[in-house]
């Protein structure tokens, strides 16, 4: 297939992308920077300079494209309308990264028993309804002919295809190097589902292949505290035992949707779409056997 992955030089984008060339697959990607281009060619995709809200650019690449596949925001509403115009009444595949902070708390770093399952969704909270609008613009083109499917990514661990940072253990990570102290929000009680970025990447090649239309996909195959996503950190740089740190202090270091959702909210989520429907069976190593072996190389 030919298909168009915008985000194509970032973690997940680049990850997609080579996968998909390994797969035998004829890949375009957009990348913000011409200097992008030349790192996009080694990895096999033919690289288009151009940003989001270009959307004559993106019709004409979705339209050019046997799919499509947008991993670079999760957040931007006029990219996914541009490809839902270009794809409509075509019966292409339209896959959206979102993410499971869609669920999050914002606990300040407290535990919760609750889990929630991909046919029972709780109404956004404020912080969050912009990013569950446009996922459900996307489940709402399958009325418009597009095969277009959201997959919610939960916390992504594992190297990309590309030198690129994923978005919330490397920022522990570089704190932690920075500080010579790993810290997590409040108690680190709370528990984020995770996933490797190697079975991120086979899941979308599944879904590009056998998606229904409208389908909602939470991604994950495991959780962990930040507590013990922490404490793992510190074994692995030899450092002592990690702290507390209070909601607004993270907030200072991070930045407030972060500190608030990205690592002192609670996200637990099951996937249960991916196994039954498309055949998904991820198994490379579980979050904390991966930041104990693989995280520094
Ligand atoms: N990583 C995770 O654990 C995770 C989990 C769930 C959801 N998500 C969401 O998935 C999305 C991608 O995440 P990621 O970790 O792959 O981030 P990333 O490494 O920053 O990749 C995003 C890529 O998209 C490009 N991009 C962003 N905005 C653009 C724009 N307006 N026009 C053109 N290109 C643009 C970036 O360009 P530059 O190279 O110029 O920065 C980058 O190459 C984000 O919205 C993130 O919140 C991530």
């Amino acid at each position: 297939m030919k298909v168009f992955v915008t985000g194509a030089a970032g973690f997940i984008g680049g990850s997609i992308a080579a996968g998909l060339v390994r797969a035998g697959h004829q890949v375009t990607g957009l990348a913000r920077k011409p200097e992008q281009l030349e790192e996009l060619a080694k990895i096999g995709v033919t690289g288009v300079v151009g940003a989001l809200n270009d959307r004559d650019l993106l019709i004409a690449q979705a339209q050019a494209a046997d799919a499509v596949i947008n991993a670079a925001s999760s957040d931007n509403r006029a990219a996914v309308v541009a490809i839902v115009d270009a794809l409509s009444g075509s019966g292409k595949v339209f896959l959206h990264t979102s993410g499971s902070s869609i669920v999050g708390d914002a606990s300040g770093g407290e535990g919760t028993d609750h889990i929630y399952f991909e046919d029972q969704l709780p109404a956004p909270t404020a912080d969050k309804a912009a990013r569950v609008a446009i996922d459900e613009l996307v489940l709402a083109a399958a009325g418009r002919g597009v095969r277009s499917a959201v997959l919610c990514n939960t916390l992504i661990y594992g190297h990309g295809a590309l030198p690129r940072d994923s978005v919330q253990l490397p920022r522990l990570l570089k704190q932690a190097r920075k500080s010579g102290i790993v810290r997590h929000v409040g108690r680190g009680l709370n528990i984020w589902s995770n996933v490797h970025i190697d079975d991120v990447v086979d899941l979308y090649l599944l879904a590009l292949e056998k998606t229904e239309a409208g389908a909602f996909y939470f991604v994950e195959s495991g959780e962990a505290t930040f507590r013990d996503m922490t404490a793992a950190i510190a074994r692995a740089l030899n450092l002592g035992e990690p702290q507390d740190w209070s909601l607004e202090q993270a907030r200072e270091e991070w930045g407030y949707e972060m500190a608030s959702y990205g690592l002192g909210s609670n996200s637990r989520v099951r996937g249960q779409r991916a196994r039954t429907q498309l055949g998904w069976q991820p198994h490379r190593p579980p979050v904390l056997d991966w930041i104990a072996g693989d995280m520094l190389r």
